[in-house]
């Protein structure tokens, strides 16, 4: 597939693995690059530890790959400088607004993305001149905003309020959903939880069970920090295990490639059907 996006992010496939505090290292992220996709390195507390995922990345993988910068991060300044030194192509920044670290990562020739979970923040962002939009739903596993818009309401509504590429982001876990979120206007998906369950994600054996078991009403928003999180209600570690609704849809473990070929596989009669019903 070709669009804007898969343009400027050098890749085949519009779909994107999210950056997953801890659990999206580096095998992970290489293997949805080198399978098509954009791998985006989750983050990690520790400067070093995240620096040497950087340095793994790129030893597995020659094509593009992101790396997750949450505006909140510690040490922020330091990390940018990593980044621009490690010569990454791709930043994905989140929470907060990224306006402050746009010259230093433009200047770089980075290409930013930014996840939002409001017309009114896209539109922020889009001021501030991030390149790429991902508009996460509330259904989303990891941190969710407070009012938790559902994808299906606000992808159309960012695309329709900004110029930028869109990608959507929360509940999307096949080629139905990739064809949905091309349906609304965006140009690929980001997913998370489907990408817990790959033997490349470093998550515990229990947390990919955990989401192989679940069903789609088996999720819960608690209260985590300041803000809250998705997690499985799961009665062995209630509350702890991250993940979103689409957990229902995930019923095995698959490697990262298989999951993208699958997808890429089901968007052309995911698509055939649809038009059969317009023109019939
Ligand atoms: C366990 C987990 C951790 C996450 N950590 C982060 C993070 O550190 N930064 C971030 O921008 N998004 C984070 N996310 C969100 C994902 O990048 C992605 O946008 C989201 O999972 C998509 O929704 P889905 O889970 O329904 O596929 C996390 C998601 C999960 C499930």
């Amino acid at each position: 597939m070709k669009n804007e996006l898969t343009r400027l992010l050098g890749i085949e496939h519009p779909v994107i693995l999210g950056g997953m505090l801890q659990i999206g290292g580096a095998r992970l992220a290489a293997a949805v690059s080198e399978a098509g996709g954009l791998g985006t390195l989750g983050q990690r507390p520790s400067l070093e530890a995240w620096h040497d995922e950087i340095k793994k990345t790129r030893s597995l993988t020659d094509k593009p790959f992101a790396v997750n910068l949450p505006m909140h991060a510690a040490e922020l300044d330091k990390r940018i400088e990593i980044v621009i030194k490690e010569g990454v192509r791709i930043v994905v920044t989140a929470a907060g607004n990224p306006k402050t670290v746009m010259p230093a990562l433009h200047g770089a020739g980075i290409v930013v993305m930014h996840v939002v979970a409001s017309v009114d923040q896209a539109r922020k962002v889009e001021a501030a001149g991030v390149n790429v939009i991902v508009a996460e739903g509330g259904e989303s596993g990891g941190m969710v905003a407070r009012d938790r818009v559902s994808t299906l309401v606000l992808v159309p509504m960012v695309v329709d309020a900004v110029k930028v590429p869109v990608v959507a982001a929360g509940g999307i876990a096949d080629g139905r959903g990739l064809v949905a979120a091309l349906a609304l206007g965006a140009q690929g998906v980001q997913l998370g939880t489907r990408f817990i369950a790959t033997p490349e994600c470093e998550a515990p054996d229990i947390w990919k069970q955990a989401i192989i078991r679940a069903r789609e009403t088996d999720t819960m928003v608690v209260p985590r920090g300041k803000a809250q999180g998705r997690v499985l209600k799961e009665d062995a570690a209630p509350g702890q295990l991250m993940a979103g609704e689409i957990a229902g849809m995930i019923t095995a473990t698959e490697p990262a490639a298989a999951v993208i070929a699958r997808i890429m596989e089901e968007v052309e009669p995911a698509f055939k059907k649809i038009e059969e019903q317009v023109r019939a």
